[in-house]
């Protein structure tokens, strides 16, 4: 670090107070990324900072002073606070690299490592329209507010969709081959939808996918994270075979409806897992009901899918496969995807229910969130690291 040692008192509580300040992207202090250049305290309580930019026209550089200033505001004593903004040279970058990547060499899946406590979800369906993006964002939210560190990649590259549910609009930002995810409810999340032109339909097959995929895995840089979910396209197809093989310790969540066709999605699911070796962590049972003005429920989609799909992939693949919940039809939850604010955050109950004061006594599951935001605790509380891991052997 250029910084030198602290000349004075002032210029100590200066520093401490500048290692709160995050870079927006890669949330960590700026003070450990080499973004500090120098810092400059004059004897009138005077602040001069020089940070320095990942990239030229940062599209954060705003985010980034105005965190700063306010910072350097709250330490008393400082009277002014004048923000000059510089660009890493490539030798800056690199090293910035070589940190985020602890050294790793330069091409490999993070989530791999041996010693990786990332829980990777995918979130999977036999059929399309089932629901599976819509419970990918809310668990990721829900699981953003217990205070997990939570990624997504959009991995439905023909119909990407998590942008929008996350109401993000900004591009990802790219420090050279790296690629920072933009973060939205604290979610860190990468999707193809970033990077084609509006609307164009992407007519990508089999290993252009695979090899999208493999970019994403690498190339973005997510830090570390307690969970990473992967929005799946629907159906077993190419893109499910290369999450299995691109991350063999990654778990499914399958999502279906109560309609009775779910047996066969359940064999097919099952033969996927099979191949690829993952475990199938649990079945969610998705627009289970609706929730009528009477109060009464109305089966819109007949019942017992979600038990049914637990029951037969219990069955086929030799362990037990819960049903993790049920989630009604709620117009909140749609209202909250097409407007970019997942319901969990936005219902009346809350971001204080996930804490899980309220539901927890009170009845659960008449509100699509209440019972996204208990599925996500209960994932949260799942213990974490090696021990959940498949061997790549046969699922255990
Ligand atoms: N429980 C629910 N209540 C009301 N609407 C829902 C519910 N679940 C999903 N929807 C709505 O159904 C539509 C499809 O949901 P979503 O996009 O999450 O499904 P998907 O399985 O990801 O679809 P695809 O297979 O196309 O990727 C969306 O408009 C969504 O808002
Ligand atoms: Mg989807």
């Amino acid at each position: 670090m250029p910084v030198s040692e602290p000349a004075s008192p002032l210029e100590a509580q200066v520093l401490r107070a500048l290692d709160t300040v995050q870079d927006p992207e890669l949330r960590r202090p700026i003070t450990e990324l080499g973004m500090l250049k120098d810092v400059r305290v004059d004897a009138g309580g005077g602040v001069a900072v020089d940070v320095l930019l990942t990239i030229a026209g940062c599209p954060l550089r705003d985010t980034i002073t105005a965190d700063v200033e306010r910072a350097l505001a709250a330490v008393p004593g400082v009277n002014a606070v004048s923000v000059f903004l510089d660009v890493m040279t490539p030798e800056q970058r690199n090293a910035l690299k070589d940190r985020l990547r602890g050294g790793d060499p330069v091409r490999t899946i993070p989530f791999n490592r041996p010693d990786s406590l990332t829980r990777v979800y995918a979130v999977a369906s036999g059929k399309g329209g089932v629901g599976k993006s819509s419970v990918t964002v809310n668990l990721a939210a829900a699981m953003a507010s217990l205070g997990l560190r939570v990624g997504i990649v959009d991995a439905d590259v023909h119909g990407f969709s998590v942008p929008g549910l996350l109401g993000i609009t900004r591009p990802p930002t790219r420090v050279d081959e790296m690629i920072l995810p933009p973060v939205a409810y604290g979610i860190k999340t990468i999707s193809i939808g970033m990077f084609v032109d509006g609307n164009q339909p992407v007519a990508w097959r089999g290993p252009m996918l695979h090899r999208a995929l493999e970019q994403f895995l690498t190339d973005v840089y997510f830090g570390d994270l307690d969970v990473l979910f992967l929005d799946l396209p629907p159906g077993t197809g190419d893109i499910a075979i290369s999450v299995g093989q691109l991350l063999p310790g990654s778990e499914i969540l399958l999502v279906t409806t109560p309609q009775s066709a779910a047996a066969d999605v359940a064999e097919r699911a099952g033969s996927v897992a099979r191949q690829t070796g993952q475990k199938v962590t649990g079945v969610i049972e998705n627009m289970s009901w609706l929730v009528l003005p009477g109060g009464e429920r109305l089966e819109v989609f007949g019942s017992g899918g979600g038990a049914a799909v637990s029951g037969r992939l219990g069955d086929t693949l030799g362990y037990p496969v819960p049903l993790l919940g049920s989630i009604p039809l709620d117009v909140a939850l749609r209202e909250g995807g097409d407007g970019g604010l997942p319901v969990v955050l936005a219902d009346a109950a809350g971001a204080a229910a996930i804490d899980g004061a309220a539901e927890n006594t009170g009845e659960a599951g008449d509100t699509a969130a209440a019972e996204l935001r208990r599925i996500a605790r209960e994932l949260a509380h799942r213990p974490r690291g090696l021990a959940g891991r498949s061997l790549g052997v046969s699922p255990v």
